[in-house]
This record gives C-alpha cells, structure tokens and sequence, in this order.
C-alpha cells in the first residue's frame, strides 16, 4: 500500500509529529541558501510529483514545485481542464495510468470523493492538495508555524472564527493528534460537520463549540480567520452576510492573550473575514505561514515517498 496522505485523522500521531520535527529540520538546513539551490541532503533524483489541480492555486502550486526542485527531484503541473479527466476520463484510469509515469501524485480536487477515488486506484501515493472537505497540509504548515513563535501545541488553546470549512476541519482533525485545545465560533448553519466533531472527540481531541466571537476569543493562543466564501461555494452574497459577525477584528484580537497569534492560510479578503488592521497588524503570522507550506510539505513528501 502506498504511503497516501489524505486526512490527518487517519495518520498516526507520532508520524504527524515526526512530519512536523523534520519539516523544522528541513527549513534550519536551507537557512542562507538561494532559492533555486538543492537541499543540503536532496534525496530525489530522478523521482517526479504529479501536481493536478481542478480549481485555483497559488501557495500549493508553487510550493510543492519549487520542494520537488529543492529535494533534486521534478513536478508535472497540470489543471483538470488540460487533462482527459475534463472530458471525461474517469479519475480511476487515470490513477492507473499516472502510477505508470510518476512516483508521486498531489490532488487539489473539487469532491473529496474524487480524491479517494484516486488513491484507493493509484499505485503511488497520492497527497491531498485541498478538497471541499479538508485541507491537511495547510494544517501542517499552519502547526510549524505556531512551533516557531509560541512553543508547546499541547499548551495552547487556537480559536477558529468564521465558516467551519475544509481548512476548520482539519483543524479539528489534528486537535487529538497534537493535543492542543480547539474552540470553534461559528454563525448558525456555518457549524464543522458534526461527525467529524464527534469523531475527533472519541479520538480524544478538546473542542469547544463557542457561538460568541468575543467569548470564544477569551484569552485564546491563537484566532484563527479563513475565507467566508470558498472555492465551489456559490451562495457568495449570503454567505458574506450571514458570516460578517464573525470577521475577525481588532476587538477580537484584543479579548485574546496578549501576544496572540493571528492565522490566515490566505488568499484574504480584506474587510470580510478579517480587518485589514489585523491581518497587516504585529500579531499575523500569515506570510511566515504561507513560507512554511514548502518546508511542511517537504516533509510530508519525504514520508509519502520514503526518503
Ligand atoms: N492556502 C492555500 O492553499 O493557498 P492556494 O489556494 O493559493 O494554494
Ligand atoms: N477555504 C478556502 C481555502 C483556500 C486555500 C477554499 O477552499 O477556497
């Protein structure tokens, strides 16, 4: 079985750890190199990344090329409407056909489902670049950063404001494998799937479900903003409403601690989920968040690959 990374509630706890301890490993080894330079140990000659997306990227398109080009290795970037896949290919062909080419495949897909499908048919594994139920590496990126400016996870309290998405639930998902306290404020009908609530509770994750901004802020590590309308989303003007009284905003920031962490995995948009004030203000690390997508996801290619 391919070593596939889809859901950070299905990889062991102490293999996310080790992602996490090398991916800071990884980022200390670069510290002075130029960007286009190999890693000072580049295990992947000859090895080569499918990166496929079917909707838009920036950060995952551009860090996972440039951690292939650093690890000696080489990516293929293709969007679904370049491929047979738009015309109607089947995702399981071309699972079996792209394990004939490639060592590796990361997906950015509109349905979970199709992710799924493409690993329980790949050869090779498969790394989940965002789905409309989750995003892993972004968490994982998200961790490291936290690790660099605040310590001990299993410490801090992080705070999600706004849409309980796809980045909120792997969020909910790594709380029992890191072992950090999660609150979770959200508008009526903007909740995370409760199954995977429940399911992270069983595993032993410490969720709060806080409906006041203000009171789930309270003295909090972390506050935590994401877009409130997301790829694939198509009710944009309500959603914009309804969410507005969870934007994130210098009130919040200030019922928090006092040198709490602002996270955004960004693209922002500034004046909806968060103030400018906060995302351009001392207490956001988001371009350091976003600098770590490369270096979490070497990781994460490294242990997907086996190095
Ligand atoms: N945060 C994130 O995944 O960004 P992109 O959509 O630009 O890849
Ligand atoms: N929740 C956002 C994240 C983008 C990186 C989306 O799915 O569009």
């Amino acid at each position: 079985m391919p070593k596939h990374f889809l859901s950070l509630a299905d990889i062991d706890a102490s293999d996310l750890r080790a992602i996490l301890d090398e991916a800071h490993r990884i980022k200390k080894a670069r510290i002075g190199k130029a960007k286009g330079h190999l890693d000072v140990d580049a295990p992947f000659s000859g090895e080569t990344l499918a990166l496929i997306f079917e909707k838009s990227s920036t950060r995952t398109r551009f860090s996972f090329d440039m951690a292939m080009q650093q690890l000696g290795g080489r990516s293929i970037t293709a969007t679904s409407s370049d491929m047979q896949i738009g015309r109607g290919e089947t995702i399981e062909d071309t699972a079996k056909v792209l394990s004939r080419f490639v060592d590796g495949i990361m997906l950015r897909a509109n349905s979970h489902q199709t992710l799924t499908a493409l690993a329980q048919n790949s050869d090779v594994p498969v790394i989940n670049g965002l789905t409309d139920y989750n995003h892993p590496c972004q968490i994982m990126a998200d961790l490291q950063t936290l690790e660099e400016r605040g310590g001990e996870l299993s410490d801090m309290t992080l705070t999600w404001v706004g849409d309980g998405n796809n980045v909120a639930v792997s969020f909910v998902n790594a709380a029992a494998k890191f072992g950090y306290k999660l609150r979770i404020s959200t508008p009526d009908g903007y909740g995370v799937n409760a199954q995977t609530i429940s399911a992270a509770q069983n595993a032993g994750a410490k969720i709060d479900l806080i409906a006041d901004p203000i009171k789930a802020c309270d003295n909090t590590d972390v506050v935590i903003a994401d877009t409130f309308v997301s790829m694939g989303d198509e009710d944009a003007e309500k959603r914009l409403t309804e969410l507005m009284s969870h934007q994130v905003t210098e009130a919040l920031m200030n019922a928090a601690a006092k040198d709490a962490i602002f996270l955004h995995c960004l693209p922002a948009h500034r004046g909806e989920e968060v103030t400018a004030a906060v995302i351009d203000g001392p207490q956001s690390a988001v371009f350091d968040e976003a600098e770590n997508r490369l270096h979490a996801q070497k990781a994460i290619i490294r242990w997907c690959l086996g190095t």
